[in-house]
């Protein structure tokens, strides 16, 4: 036996245990270090790729486990409709998205990726899942506690398909109705939307006091939000979306930024860039904004995302010069790039941009701190993956009483009958025989709208819910008879002894561009069916929009006018309201104009002369029969400014 060789083994042993203890041991795991302190580790040990690979989304068409671990991959997506399979059970998201998280931790620092989905009124995408009301018509319930509600809801909703992060709320604030996107906006009116980021607070969980200003919050089993689109995206000319907004900066920094101030304060976690442009500049190449403004001036500390090819969309033709598109993108402060599809161009462009020194080190290591600090805060380096316990969550009773509750407040009640001491509204349960007609009355997608089930949205049965008529049905009772047409002719009312009629009419479902509309008219036969149904019958018209729509040459035929946005799968709610089980409660989040030639026009424009102001709604209490109607001629501050700045007008005219 050798002593020398026993003592130099024993060093080696001990040398190897320190080592490999070592390795154990790694700040960046041990959840009892702070934040920042993980991130600086973990940053320390990232190779260039793996820094990449973090800032890189791409869409769930194109990721699978292997493309994870190979590319370092951060974070995937599903587009609007992109789902593993139609009408996918809980158990088989899960699985997906647990099968590319598993290909993310196989990664030598086995750092996990986060999947984000649009769950914009609900968690929409999914069949099942319940569908709550677009924002304009939460805008138009004025109730931020409810609308935090539906984001607790929405979250359990995200959670039980195993995803952590949802690409909501868009705070738009929409100041001209043509625009395509007009319903994803709370309103025109900034401290309405405002008050309705509340629904952060739900998606991630209350805020702690004391907890500093800028940096994210989500709770154990929350998710992630997204304010949505940075900054000034329903400012845009005529409404045409992804264009241009010409703006002074008193006017971007009072009407469209505010609601980013309260998002940040309540923690939200990333914010999403917007393909709109701010006086000519793309929004996705604004280092002043993006970089000056959100980070520096309003110390948000979460993370950056582009939009679906939006840095593409710097270029035009989108795509003209990707290298290009990259350096002005990430040098902009865009933190995580939506790339979706082609990873592989991104990762080599920003790969050798860095090389090249185009974008610096610092840049990179800022883009994957916040990155970073996002993941950590969450606890995904903890829980990367997702089991069964949330499933029951989708679509459950609760969450669908909740959406029927949001649905009865967003309704907004703008006639009812010809005289204040006529009025129409509640129906009666019990009538001899009711007709319910219009392309809207009977149709689940319809009144879903755009973002449900497919990004575009869809016709007929797309998921579980309860269209207007059935709700119709199950409330007055199987002894009075519900007849349906959806466009009937005279002979149908001559035939019949109807009490009274009930025409739903409104929009197709629409997303985005293709929503975008100067005419802003009722889908055919609308009018046709009010004009035939109203013309022959006492009837009540409830409007199924993303916005207002021309309705004023309409509006004598019918006794009663109600404005139901698009309130997702809870049709009860509607029946609920319209037969006085409940009261009307909902006022305008937005100005309804008379002809679209008056457009944009917003309450305080000089040359206000809607057809409804902005706060309008009339108010019905919820007894039945009888009701003591008062009419609420909308805010009574918005209407005092209003009605000053006529007079002012008035004035002026008259000195002339
Ligand atoms: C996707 C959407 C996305 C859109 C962008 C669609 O194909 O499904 O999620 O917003 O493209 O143009
Ligand atoms: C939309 C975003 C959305 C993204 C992902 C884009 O087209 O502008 O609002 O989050 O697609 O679907």
């Amino acid at each position: 036996a050798c002593p020398n060789v026993s003592w130099g083994c024993l060093l080696l042993l001990l040398l190897c245990f320190a080592w490999m203890g070592d390795a154990e041991y790694a700040k960046y795991k041990d959840p009892k270090q702070p934040v920042n302190t993980r991130i600086k580790d973990l940053i320390g040990r990232m190779t260039l790729a793996e820094k990449i690979g973090q800032m890189t989304q791409i869409e769930r068409s194109v990721a699978s486990a292997d493309v994870m671990k190979n590319y370092f991959i951060g974070s995937i997506l599903s587009g609007g409709g992109s789902v593993p399979a139609p009408q996918a059970t809980p158990a088989m998201w899960i699985n997906m998205v647990n099968e590319f998280q598993k290909g993310a931790l196989a990664t030598r620092l086995g750092i996990p990726m986060i999947y984000g989905i649009d769950a914009v009124h609900g968690n929409n995408n999914v069949y099942n899942a319940t569908i709550f009301p677009h924002n304009v018509g939460l805008g138009a319930t004025r109730d931020p506690d409810l609308v935090k509600r539906i984001g607790e809801a929405t979250a359990l909703e995200v959670r039980a398909t195993g995803i952590p992060y949802t690409f909501a709320p868009c705070i738009a604030v929409c100041r001209d109705p043509r625009w395509g996107r007009c319903y994803e906006s709370y309103s025109e009116d900034h401290k309405i939307v405002q008050q309705m980021t509340d629904i952060i607070l739900g998606l991630q969980g209350e805020i702690p006091v004391n907890h500093t200003k800028g940096v994210p919050y989500v709770a154990k089993n929350k998710v992630a939000a997204c304010a949505k689109h940075f900054v000034g995206d329903g400012g845009t000319h005529n409404g045409i979306n992804e264009n241009n907004t010409i703006i002074d900066e008193h006017g971007l920094l009072g009407i469209h930024m505010p609601p980013y101030y309260d998002s940040i304060i309540k923690g939200v976690a990333t914010v999403m860039v917007s393909y709109s442009s701010v006086n000519g500049e793309k929004m996705h190449a604004n280092h002043d904004l993006v970089t000056g403004y959100l980070k520096s001036k309003l110390h948000f500390r979460g993370f950056v995302i582009s939009d679906w090819l939006g840095i593409d969309r710097i270029t035009s033709p989108a795509g003209a010069n990707y290298t290009y598109s990259v350096q002005a993108g990430v040098n902009a402060g865009i933190d995580m790039v939506m790339v979706p599809f082609n990873y592989t161009e991104f990762i080599e462009d920003a790969t050798s941009l860095v090389n090249k020194r185009i974008i610096s080190m610092s840049r990179i290591d800022d883009a994957v701190s916040r990155i970073l600090r996002v993941k950590f805060t969450m606890g995904l380096f903890e829980n990367p993956l997702a089991d069964l316990s949330f499933a029951d969550q989708l679509g459950k009773k609760e969450h669908r009483e909740l959406a029927r509750e949001a649905v009865r407040k967003s309704l907004v009640l703008l006639k009812n009958g010809n005289t204040p001491n006529q009025q129409f509204l509640p129906l009666p349960k019990k009538a001899s025989k009711i007709l319910v007609a219009g392309s809207h009355a009977s149709n689940l997608g319809y009144q879903c709208g755009g973002w449900s089930i497919q990004w575009m949205g869809g016709s007929g049965d797309i998921t579980a819910g309860t269209t207007i008529l059935d709700a119709i049905k199950s409330t007055v009772g199987d002894a009075t008879p519900v007849v349906y047409s959806e466009n009937p002719d005279d002979s149908l009312m001559k035939k019949n002894e109807f009490s009274f009629a009930i025409v739903v009419v409104g929009e197709p479902p629409y997303a985005e561009t293709v929503g975008d509309n100067t005419d802003l008219t009722i889908l055919d036969p609308g009018p046709d069916t009010i004009r035939t149904v109203c013309s022959a019958l006492k009837c009540a018209v409830v409007v199924v929009s993303g916005r207002p729509v021309v309705i004023e040459p309409y509006l004598p035929l019918m006794e009663a006018l109600v404005a139901a946005w698009l309130p997702g799968t809870e049709g009860q709610g509607i029946a609920d309201v319209l037969f006085g089980d409940y009261g009307f409660t909902g006022k305008l989040s937005r100005t309804w104009f008379k002809s679209v030639d008056q457009l944009p026009m917003n309450f305080g424009d000089p040359h206000y002369d809607p057809l409804f102001p902005l706060g309008f709604g009339l108010a019905i209490n919820s007894s039945q029969p009888g009701f003591s109607g008062t009419r609420s001629r909308g805010d009574k501050k918005e209407i005092t400014v209003w009605a000053a700045l006529s007079l002012l007008l008035s004035m002026m005219i008259a000195w002339a």
